[in-house]
């Protein structure tokens, strides 16, 4: 894979993508400029694309030679948060701003679809590159574009999230579940409101909504394996009027986070008994709303045998780093792998000499010196499949 060694030629270029991105950060379905962007490069670097779900984009190289088909993917939108950075190349989109890395993510991408067209040669089969919408948005852009066929007659698939606590030139993997399902519990516990001093003519939803939160827990202490990791949190409680007066109803929102199907199957029938028979001995009524957001992410672990082969040879094997917990954080990359065979890993880009903020806060940069790293991974990971000898 010498070949690769020529991604040096886009290592400025990767930079500059990267920078225009940041300073045009747009939300979900509403990449209207970046899609734009995106378009214009492919155009320029004869790439044929189709528009796909709104404002995103599927790339194609077909080499007409005979191989696998691999989908590559990057998600493109931005979070609705300040920039506190002061940098030139500081968001010009006031409000909105790149703090989870999506602009490294496009940039890499664009910069490997680049790569692969130069060195056409060495390759067979075709590559897709998937520019997603929408990824911090659930239900998210993800599942639309699988809708509208972007995984037609794709074999594999990969993507990667830039990672602040990984260093440059370094990756992270891990095999079966990454990423947790992210999903939503709404409660509504209905009871009997009345005078604060007679309690005993009402039915305090207060006080039941405080052993419903306490009860819940018992789902992740007492029902779940210790070691299948997964959360809970009632995010918003939300009911009465007045410090003597007994409310009527108590409404709960929170955040339900597992990392398998069947726990995720168990811990949503478990909530809903736990909260039936908690309000039930209480003589009062509820309402249970359990939403379903991204699902678990779960890596195939011969996809992540062939990334750790693939970032051993490129980086060393010393540098692909095995992941010791998977996140409960969301990701809609999981859609693409619950269809299809493939896997996801870390980029490392923490900073060496500033101060590293994590993602998703207002002064979240990274060491721009990663980015080359993700165009030789993402090259590699095709050549490994379709690479011509
Ligand atoms: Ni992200």
């Amino acid at each position: 894979m010498e070949f690769l060694a020529k991604t040096m030629n886009l290592k400025e270029e990767v930079v500059n993508l990267r920078r225009w991105l940041h300073q045009h950060p747009e939300p979900g379905f509403e990449e209207y400029e970046t899609s734009k962007f995106i378009k214009d490069f492919l155009e320029e670097n004869n790439i044929s694309y189709r528009e796909c779900t709104k404002t995103g984009v599927l790339a194609e190289i077909d080499t007409k030679r005979e191989g696998k088909t691999i989908a590559l993917r990057a998600d493109i939108d931005a979070l609705p948060i300040l920039e506190a950075n002061d940098v030139p190349y500081k968001s010009k989109n006031e409000g909105y701003m790149h703090a989870c890395g999506h602009d490294s993510h496009t940039a890499v991408l664009l910069a490997t679809a680049k790569f692969i067209k130069e060195n056409i040669d060495k390759y067979s089969g075709k590559v897709k590159f998937i520019f997603q919408p929408a990824e911090e948005s659930p239900p998210g852009g993800a599942k639309p574009m699988i809708e509208d066929g972007v995984l037609c007659g794709v074999d594999y698939i990969y993507g990667l999230h830039c990672s602040p606590d990984i260093e440059v030139g370094k990756i992270a993997v891990i095999d079966g579940p990454m990423m947790a399902a992210a999903d939503r519990i709404e409660i509504k516990i209905i009871g009997k409101g009345g005078h604060g001093a007679s309690p005993h003519q009402t039915i305090d939803p207060v006080v039941i909504a405080s052993q419903v939160v306490n009860n819940l827990q018992i789902i992740i202490s007492r029902n779940l394996n210790p070691q299948d990791a997964a959360v809970i949190s009632i995010g918003k409680i939300e009911g009465g009027f007045r410090f003597n007066v007994i409310a009527p109803e108590v409404s709960l929102d929170g955040t339900v986070r597992t990392l398998l199907f069947e726990t995720r199957d168990a811990v949503k029938q478990r909530i809903e008994q736990i909260v039936k028979s908690t309000v039930a001995a209480h003589d009062a009524d509820c309402e249970i709303k359990y939403t379903n957001g991204y699902p678990p992410l779960i890596n195939h672990n011969e996809h992540v045998d062939i990334i750790r082969a693939v970032g051993g040879s490129i980086l060393g094997q010393d540098n692909v780093v095995e992941l010791p917990y998977a996140s409960l954080g969301g990701e809609d990359f999981s859609y693409f792998v619950e269809k299809i065979p493939g896997a996801f890993f870390r980029l490392g880009i923490k900073l060496e000499d500033k101060e590293q903020y994590p993602l998703h806060n207002a002064k979240f940069d990274m060491n721009e010196e990663g980015l080359e790293y993700g165009i030789k991974m993402f090259a590699g990971l095709v050549y490994s499949h379709n690479g011509l000898k």
